[in-house]
């Protein structure tokens, strides 16, 4: 119980600047600080390599790199195996289904990286790292954290459609309401005082459902 509260109180949050580290990648080695620099970082782990839902989500990974740099995003993988079977398992996949992980693969055996990300969750697993995803906007700054349990695989296209919306918002300076993808309406922002109420209760621009609730095309 004790290893599992320390894990717990080092889990990086949203808002938190992103812990920097140092470690041996499929890539070369990398200090995080000077990693995709002026750019978003998606950094996801995986349990293990050689294992069936992990090689499909890697793949996926993979298979929507040029999506990833579409929206100005590296990736960097995670797991607590050595890079020899980090090599091995990349090779292998290729061979076997023509799909290359070609992103950085942080090869995490003494744990160091997981432990930092709170990636080790020990009432899940006290050996291999949870499914977790990290983004990292270009300030350093973490953005979003997702965390899977290692029995169920993560989803491409919400991984994607939450790195989009990060980048929108972020541009705009508006939320995205549920289910939001790309061209949809965004939600603008509420007001703060009884004079901005009721110019937005005047505001034929929007599609309102009421003052604290207005919707617009980008
Ligand atoms: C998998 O990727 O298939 C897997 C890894 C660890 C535990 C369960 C499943």
């Amino acid at each position: 119980m004790e290893t599992s509260q320390e894990q717990i109180n080092v889990m990086p949050r949203i808002g938190d600047i992103a812990p920097d580290f140092e470690a041996v990648t499929t890539k070369g080695n990398i200090k995080f600080s000077d990693f995709a620099k002026d750019k978003w970082t998606v950094f996801f782990s995986h349990p293990a390599d050689f294992t069936p839902v992990c090689t499909t989500e890697m793949s996926g990974f993979a298979q929507r790199k040029t999506d990833f740099e579409a929206l100005n995003a590296e990736l960097l993988g995670l797991s607590i195996d050595s890079i020899h079977s980090h090599l091995a398992w990349v090779n292998n996949v290729k061979e076997k289904t023509g799909v290359y992980f070609d992103f950085p693969i942080i090869a995490d055996i003494d744990m160091k990286v997981s432990k930092l990300y709170g990636m080790l969750q020990p009432n899940e697993s006290e050996t291999a790292a949870v499914r977790a995803v990290f983004f990292i906007d270009p300030n350093k700054k973490i953005r979003l954290v997702m965390y899977y349990p290692l029995n169920v695989g993560r989803n491409m296209e919400e991984i994607l459609r939450v790195l989009e919306a990060l980048q929108v918002s972020d541009e705009h300076g508006v939320a995205m309401p549920l289910n939001w993808k790309k061209g949809d309406k965004v939600i603008i922002k509420p007001p703060k005082n009884l004079d901005e109420m009721n110019d937005r209760l005047n505001d034929d621009t929007c599609e309102r459902t009421d003052f604290y609730l207005c919707k617009r095309d980008l």
